[in-house]
C-alpha cells in the first residue's frame, strides 16, 4: 500500500471512489499501491482524518481525500455508499465529470442512479469483498471477487493489479441477483433475531431462510437468475456456512445504531414479486418488523422509510 503524497492532486484521477467507509477504504487502500486514487468523504472532517492517515488492515495510510464541494475530476467513479445514500453520490459522482459510473452496492440500486445520472453511463456491478469498520480503524474480511458491467474493463484492470480479483461480467443482473437472494435469505433474518450467519443454519431460525429462498426463488428466477431452486438453496446455506462467524452488514447497522439497506434489499424485491404478481408473505413479515424496530431504534416514522 502506498502512502506516498496523498495530497497530491492529479488534474484528473483514473478511479477516484464516493464513500470513505468499510469497503471504499479497503478498496482505495489497495488501489492506492498501483496509482492515484481520490476518495470523497461525507465531509470535511473526515476528508482531513483520512488525508492525515488511517489505519487499513494493520498498516497506517494517508489517502487523497475530498468533499462533495472540491472533488476532482475523474475517468471512472466507484460508489460505495450505504444504499440509503445513493442518490447524494450519485450526484457527487456527476460532478466530477466521469467517462462513467459504476456501483459495487448492494441491493437493487441502478434505477435510482440513473435518475440522477441522466445519460452518463452507470451500472451496477456486484462484489463479495468484505470489510468492516472498528472505531476508525478498516479491517479488510477477504478480498473475495468483483463482477463489473461490461463497459467498466479499466475499472477491472485497476482492481486486478491491486490484487482485488475482478472481471468483466457480461450476465451482470443474472449475478446481481444472485447476490440479491443471498442477501434476502440472511440479512433480514439475522439483523431481527440479532444473530451471526452461522445460527441460521440450524432451528429455529433454519425453516425461516428456507421459506424467504422458496419464495425469492421464482421471482428472482423470472428475472433473469441462473439458478434452479435446489441451487439457490445451496447456494444459500453454503455461504451461511462460509460465513458462521461473521455478523451481516444489516446487523452491523443495527448495532451500530444505523439505517439499513432494507429498502434496497427487501423493499426492491417485493416491488419485483409485485410485478410478477408472486405472494410473498414472510418477506413482507419480515420487512413490516425490521422497519417497525428500525423506526423505533431511530426514532422516525415507519411509513416515510
Ligand atoms: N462492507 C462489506 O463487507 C460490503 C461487502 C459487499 C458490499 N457492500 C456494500 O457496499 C456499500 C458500502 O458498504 P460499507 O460497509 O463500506 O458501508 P460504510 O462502512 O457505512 O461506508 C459508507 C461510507 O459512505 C459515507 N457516505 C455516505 N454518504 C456519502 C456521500 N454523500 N458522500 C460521500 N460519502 C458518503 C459514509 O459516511 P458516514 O460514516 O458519515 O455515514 C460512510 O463512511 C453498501 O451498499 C454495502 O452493502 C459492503
Amino acid at each position: 500500500m502506498s502512502t506516498d503524497h496523498p495530497e497530491e492532486t492529479p488534474g484528473r484521477y483514473p478511479i477516484a471512489i464516493v464513500g470513505a467507509g468499510a469497503l471504499g477504504l479497503s478498496f482505495a487502500a489497495r488501489l492506492a499501491g498501483v496509482g492515484p486514487i481520490a476518495v470523497v468523504a461525507r465531509n470535511e472532517a473526515r476528508a482531513r482524518a483520512l488525508r492525515s492517515g488511517i489505519e487499513v488492515g494493520g498498516q497506517p495510510i494517508r489517502i487523497a481525500a475530498f468533499t462533495a464541494a472540491d472533488a476532482p475530476r475523474a475517468d471512472y467513479v466507484i460508489i460505495l455508499v450505504k444504499a440509503g445514500d445513493t442518490e447524494a453520490a450519485a450526484r457527487c459522482a456527476l460532478a466530477m465529470r466521469p467517462k462513467a459510473v459504476l456501483s459495487l452496492q448492494n441491493g437493487l440500486v441502478e434505477e435510482r442512479l440513473r435518475e440522477v445520472l441522466g445519460a452518463l453511463p452507470c451500472g451496477q456491478g456486484v462484489t463479495t469483498a468484505g470489510a468492516w469498520r472498528d472505531g476508525e480503524r478498516v479491517v479488510p474480511a477477504g478480498l473475495g471477487e468483483t463482477l463489473v458491467p461490461p463497459g467498466f474493463e479499466p475499472v477491472a484492470e485497476q482492481l486486478s493489479r491491486a490484487g482485488l480479483p475482478a472481471r468483466v461480467e457480461r450476465e451482470i443482473y443474472a449475478a446481481r441477483l444472485a447476490k440479491l437472494l443471498v442477501n434476502l435469505a440472511i440479512n433480514p433474518v439475522t439483523a431481527l433475531f440479532r444473530v451471526p450467519n452461522g445460527a441460521l443454519a440450524d432451528p429455529p431460525y433454519r425453516i425461516c431462510v428456507e421459506a424467504l429462498v422458496r419464495e425469492a426463488w421464482p421471482v428472482l428466477r423470472a428475472e433473469g437468475l441462473v439458478l434452479n431452486e435446489a441451487a439457490a438453496k445451496t447456494r444459500v446455506f453454503d455461504v451461511i456456512a462460509g460465513t458462521a462467524e461473521n455478523r451481516s452488514s444489516m446487523l452491523q447497522d443495527v448495532l451500530a445504531g444505523r439505517p439499513t439497506e432494507i429498502d434496497a434489499l427487501t423493499v426492491a424485491f417485493l416491488s419485483l414479486a409485485a410485478r410478477h404478481r408472486a405472494e410473498v408473505p414472510t418477506h413482507a413479515a419480515l420487512c413490516h418488523l425490521l422497519r417497525l424496530s428500525e423506526a423505533s431504534r431511530l426514532g422516525t416514522a415507519a411509513s416515510q422509510r
